[in-house]
């Protein structure tokens, strides 16, 4: 197998793209115009897997292993052209599932081998993206090097620095629309006759899968389960461990919040900073992190 590209990567967010791009043409970099791309995510164990379809241009798939630090760091990647993106698309979709789709327009700028993306992302807003282009016996110490300068040339500030990707970005919107529906599915099926509440839950696990569940009542009223349990349940007989995103909704107007018990049932698969969606049937929403809901917690590492 051929060894990965390597490259030194920096992104941030743009205020002012055409300030990014009048700086980057008076450091004589090469304007390549326009790109719109349109890069669909599968749902891989490894890394990232991502098709990109391109105009002017084509199709490639593209592997790639980066680290979510704030920082120019290392990515290691590969490209293989595709001859039918449309094709392959379809079928990565059927066998792996499609996790998001990124749009964008790239402003695509060449400056001593480094790659200067002005990206306009849809749904996200402007970013602007540094590549430091390896070849392949390089340290990476020329690349960091230009890629400082440029970020210092464009006046790139820790503050603006990213540690994630746009299908992050994308996925954590887009995500959060997702789970609101999928927990309403499973309210709206709750079986909750002696309170008349309706719960309802979706839990969202790292690679992407949703899972769900509803209160279930019974006659004997202390065997009733919560919609959480149900939930938890559904992701565990799924073959999930963790839990990255939850929502919850009940009937009424105020945001339901988990009860005492669920915020642990919850914290036993969750990082305590994931977020839980709070909604209401009627239409009232709010989020807060694990930590916020249970705050001083006991978890799993307190055991030997
Ligand atoms: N309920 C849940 O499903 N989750 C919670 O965290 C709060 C309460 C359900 C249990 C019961 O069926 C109904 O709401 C009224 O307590």
């Amino acid at each position: 197998m051929s060894a990965p590209r390597r490259n030194v990567e920096l992104k941030a967010t743009d205020p002012d793209p055409e300030r990014s791009l009048a700086v980057c043409r008076e450091l004589g970099a090469d304007d390549r115009g326009t790109l719109v791309q349109r890069d669909t995510y599968f749902r891989v164990p490894e890394g990232r897997l991502k098709l990109r379809e391109e105009t002017p241009g084509g199709a490639a798939l593209i592997q790639y292993h980066r680290s979510d630090r704030a920082e120019a760091r290392e990515s290691r990647y590969r490209i293989a052209p595709v001859e039918d993106g449309a094709a392959l698309r379809e079928a990565l979709d059927a066998a792996l599932g499609a996790l998001v789709v990124v749009d964008k327009e790239r402003r695509l700028l060449l400056w001593e081998g480094v790659r200067i993306h002005l990206d306009t992302v849809r749904g996200l807003g402007s970013f602007l993206e540094l590549e430091g282009v390896a070849p392949e016996d390089s340290d990476l110490t020329a690349e960091s090097d230009r890629v400082a300068q440029l970020s210092e040339a464009l006046g790139l500030d820790e503050t603006r620095i990213l540690a994630d990707s746009y299908s992050d970005r994308v996925l954590a919107g887009v995500g959060a629309e997702e789970l609101a529906a999928a927990a309403r599915g499973a309210m709206e099926r709750a079986y909750a006759p002696y309170s008349n509440f309706r719960v309802g839950v979706a839990l969202r696990a790292p690679d992407g899968s949703v899972h769900v569940g509803a209160n279930v009542e019974n006659a004997a009223y202390p065997l009733g389960n919560c919609a959480e349990a149900s939930a938890i349940g559904a992701l565990i007989a799924a073959g999930r461990r963790q839990i990255a995103e939850a929502a919850v909704i009940g009937d009424g107007e105020e945001p339901c919040v988990p009860c005492g018990g669920c915020r642990q049932r919850l914290r036993e698969l969750m990082p305590l900073d994931a977020t839980v969606h709070l909604l209401a049937d009627g239409g009232a929403r709010t989020k807060m992190t694990l930590e916020e809901l249970l705050p001083r917690s006991f978890g799993p590492e307190y055991l030997p």
